[in-house]
């Protein structure tokens, strides 16, 4: 089978309104991007899933919408005013400026030490130069990606203040209040989702690196002592999956399939919150469609680690035009942002249980809504007789029902309005009239709707319609008094 390009699913997205380039009349403007009517409902019903199942059908997860602009020092403190760099080289003829690691791995070079002197290492020994000249590259210099702005009337060096490039800051900020509506018990979890934003150097391959992109994250907190007590474990040791740790990394081994119970067993884990933790985040992008063939675990090498991580786990998706690539990550964040709080704010950031003080540490699973629809949409993307078929699942599916008259006229359309109003109240359902009916098919087919009911000839004379499948173009004929339960069924409502 032919693999599918991202120009395929480029093309795809801005043809049925589901993503495109924002502000494309000016020539558009890299790493940022609009959501079109079918993303949109796209993009809240993944959302929705992950909030149901991670805070809404759960005993010990509570949910934050927090403030984008915080209290500047909550920044520093975090570490990113410091810290959350990317090592940028630039060129010396043109200026043209590079993320080093991307060039590096464009080359097809795997990196297994992500310091500056060995990124400089590896480009100097491939002689890796500029993409755009041919030019020399500058050694690796920092860059820090958080966007700054002013707060206030006044545009002074003490006004400038942070657009969030994680909202995990956020639930640390608040931790006080949350530890308190958590009735002083561990453990407990805060999730937030919502917009945050990076000053990428090289904003590339459509929505996988964005400059204003969407991250949802749950902060675990759990009592040091209890690491490795986790109730819920049992849900997710036989989940197995492709796990590459940072010593197979080094030994140049390949990953090995694994349940997360074996993995657990060998050490791999830094603890079984954290092992509990990648394997719930497996299970529920697995539920949203990825299948595990297409999902691994890999471990980050200390070179990689983020400075407030001690552990973390990407799960990387396999993209056909990308290989294999982070859609979340799961760290083991320590007692580290809770300490530096408590430092910066003068604030006492711990709690009190059964006399005595614990600091907790922090589990957290983190991924981006932008490019976990990627990956929904790469996996949904099929072609049947040179058609495209979105096989997104159906809970997720921006449309569940199109309503079709054969034919253009009356009374085909009196009755496929009456049938659309029927419906209309109980699923997401659209009337479509313009086109002959197999390009309504198609066009419906593109955007993943998973039924379509068709009003003929019959349906005037015995009131039946018919309802063709998304995914096998079956049709089968039902009574209009019956539709509403039948969809119900293969819903699963
Ligand atoms: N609080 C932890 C944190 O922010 P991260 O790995 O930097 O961790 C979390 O980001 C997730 O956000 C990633 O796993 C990825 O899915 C997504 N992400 C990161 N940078 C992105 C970008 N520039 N564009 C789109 N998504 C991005």
């Amino acid at each position: 089978m032919k693999k599918l390009t991202l120009d395929e699913l480029v093309s795809l997205c801005k043809r049925r309104g589901i993503i495109f380039l924002t502000s494309e009349i000016y020539g558009g403007y890299a790493g940022f991007f609009d959501w079109g009517p079918v993303g949109v409902e796209l993009r809240k019903n993944v959302v929705d899933s992950w909030w149901n199942y991670f805070v809404r059908f759960r005993e010990d997860v509570y949910g934050l919408f927090g403030a984008i602009i915080m209290h500047p020092k909550v920044w520093e403190a975090s570490g990113h005013v410091d810290r959350f760099i990317d090592w940028l080289v630039e060129c010396k003829k043109c200026h043209a400026r590079y993320k080093a690691e991307e060039l590096i791995e464009e080359q097809g070079i795997e990196i297994t030490d992500y310091s500056p002197q060995n990124l400089e290492r590896i480009i100097r020994e491939h002689n890796i130069r500029c993409p755009n000249c041919g030019g020399e590259l500058s050694e690796p210099k920092k860059f820090n990606l958080m966007f700054e702005t002013y707060v206030g009337s006044v545009k002074s060096e003490e006004a400038i203040a942070y657009m969030r490039p994680e909202t995990a800051q956020g639930m640390f900020i608040n931790f006080k209040i949350y530890s308190v509506y958590a009735r002083n018990q561990l453990p407990f979890g805060i999730a937030q989702v919502g917009k945050v934003f990076r000053n990428e150097i090289a904003p590339r391959n459509f929505i996988f690196r964005c400059r204003e992109f969407e991250i949802a994250e749950i902060e675990y907190f759990i009592n040091p002592a209890e690491a490795n007590e986790c109730p819920y474990f049992s849900e997710v040791k036989n989940v197995t999956v492709k796990i590459w740790t940072k010593e197979m990394q080094k030994k140049e081994q390949e990953p090995k399939e694994m349940s997360i119970g074996e993995a657990y067993d060998e050490g791999v884990f830094s603890n079984m919150w954290h092992a509990y933790w990648v394997g719930e985040s497996l299970k529920w992008l697995n539920k949203i469609g990825l299948s595990m063939e297409n999902l691994r675990v890999r471990e980050h090498l200390e070179t990689e680690l983020a400075h407030y991580s001690a552990q973390t786990f990407d799960i990387e998706y396999n993209f056909p035009f990308l290989g294999w690539k982070e859609i979340e990550g799961i760290a083991n964040r320590t007692d580290y942002d809770l300490k530096r709080h408590a430092k910066f704010s003068g604030e006492k950031l711990y709690m009190v249980i059964n006399g005595e003080k614990i600091i907790p540490h922090v589990i957290e699973p983190s991924w981006g809504v932008e490019r976990v629809i990627l990956a929904l949409l790469t996996e949904a993307y099929s072609v049947k007789e040179n058609r495209v078929v979105l096989k997104i699942p159906y809970e997720l599916a921006p449309y569940k029902v199109g309503v079709y008259p054969l034919l253009k006229r009356e009374p085909f359309i009196k009755k496929a309005r009456e049938i659309f109003m029927q419906l209309k109240n109980d699923f997401e359902a659209f009337l479509d009239i313009s086109g002959s009916i197999g390009k309504r098919y198609a066009r419906a087919d593109e955007i993943g709707v998973p039924f379509g009911i068709t009003i003929d000839h019959q349906t005037l004379e015995d009131d039946t319609v018919t309802i063709r499948f998304r995914d096998t173009w079956e049709q089968i004929r039902v009574k209009t008094s019956e539709l509403k339960e039948t969809l119900n069924k293969y819903l699963n409502k």
